[in-house]
């Protein structure tokens, strides 16, 4: 086995970070990432930020090519709301299990067999879907704007959730709203453990407990702060004093928030079978794959026929100026 030194990876990482940095002006790319990705990808990044943030972010992009780091439905939005933009992702098989959970032939026959049962309904689906899933949607959300969009929803009609179970029942809670939800959920969130939070919280006190909404409610309910990424960022911005804060999410977001917040402690909830939990998905692009699809132009995101329908509920949930109405429902 090969074992190499600490100096040896800081020397190929700062090569690579190097290489990265010419290749974007020479291809004119702007790099979006998630907060999800390892550190050294964050900081090469033009703008890093959560689903919401990176979608409306893609849509002002004005160099040929969009680079995005993170995994394949947040590149296939950023492609479907710019449509002329070159869309690159290190990994085309970075995918997520929510996506996964949910295609499109299982949803359309669910959604068919409620429409024959007489249920009146709009579809709202979480921003981690395929474009597929999504044209079949009358809206997207994202952590950050869930509770604003399912206020849209008229309330004589009912609720279909997809795909997450999780984010879907705590958005019943905050919303009041009842939902059909579907059995979907995140591998990263699913499996923090309680137990080691509450051990956390015994030898931390005074810590503060922030949970992203895929957790499950038995994590939830020991949060002092539930919200998606961007907001837990804002959350901690408002602790001036040195604050210990346990973190139930994806482990690549405690460099954001140590980078941005660097006077605050933060430690990870263990996963039941892991120290830190990090998304599997989200690792496959390191700086290795960044550096060879700027250099290859590929992989690419192609436009799909489904983009256009995609596109449509796309802009209407997620764009603040998007004046169109969903189509009716039922039918
Ligand atoms: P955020 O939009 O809160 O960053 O969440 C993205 C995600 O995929 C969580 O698993």
């Amino acid at each position: 086995m090969s074992c190499v030194s600490a100096s040896t990876r800081r020397s190929v990482t700062d090569d690579l970070a190097q290489e990265i940095r010419q290749l974007k002006e020479k291809i004119g790319a702007t790099i979006l990432a998630h907060y999800y990705q390892d550190g050294e990808i964050q900081d090469l990044a033009d703008v890093t930020g959560d689903s919401l943030k990176l979608a409306r972010a893609a849509t002002r992009v004005d160099s040929p090519v969009i680079v995005f780091c993170g995994v394949h439905f947040m590149a296939e939005t950023a492609k479907i709301l710019n449509p002329t933009k070159r869309v690159l992702l290190p990994d085309l098989e970075a995918g997520c299990s929510l996506a996964e959970s949910c295609p499109a032939d299982k949803l359309a026959r669910y959604q068919e067999m409620l429409r024959l049962n007489g249920r009146r309904f709009q579809t709202v689906t979480y921003i981690n879907s395929t474009a597929a899933t999504k044209a079949l949607s009358d809206w997207i959300v994202t952590s950050g704007n869930a509770e604003e969009v399912i206020r849209r929803v008229p309330p004589d009609v009912e609720i279909l959730f997809v795909p997450d179970k999780h984010l879907g029942a705590y958005l019943q809670e905050v919303t009041g709203r009842k939902m059909i939800l579907w059995d979907g959920a995140c591998i990263v969130h699913e499996i923090f453990s309680v137990q080691d939070l509450l051990k956390l919280k015994k030898q931390y006190p005074q810590a503060k407990t922030i949970a992203h909404p895929e957790c499950p409610a038995n994590i939830r309910e020991h949060a002092d702060f539930i919200g998606g990424t961007e907001n837990m960022l804002k959350y901690i911005g408002r602790f001036a004093e040195p604050t210990d804060f346990l973190v139930a999410t994806e482990a690549n977001m405690m460099w954001q928030m140590q980078s941005r917040f660097p006077q605050h402690r933060y430690h990870p909830v263990p996963g039941i079978t892991c120290a830190c939990n990090k998304c599997p998905h989200m690792a496959r692009n390191t700086l290795e794959k960044l550096r060879d699809c700027m250099v290859n132009l590929a992989p690419e995101i192609h436009w799909q026929p489904e983009f256009d329908q995609a596109k449509k509920v796309l802009e209407r949930s997620l764009l603040p100026t998007a004046p169109q109405a969903p189509a009716p429902v039922g039918d």
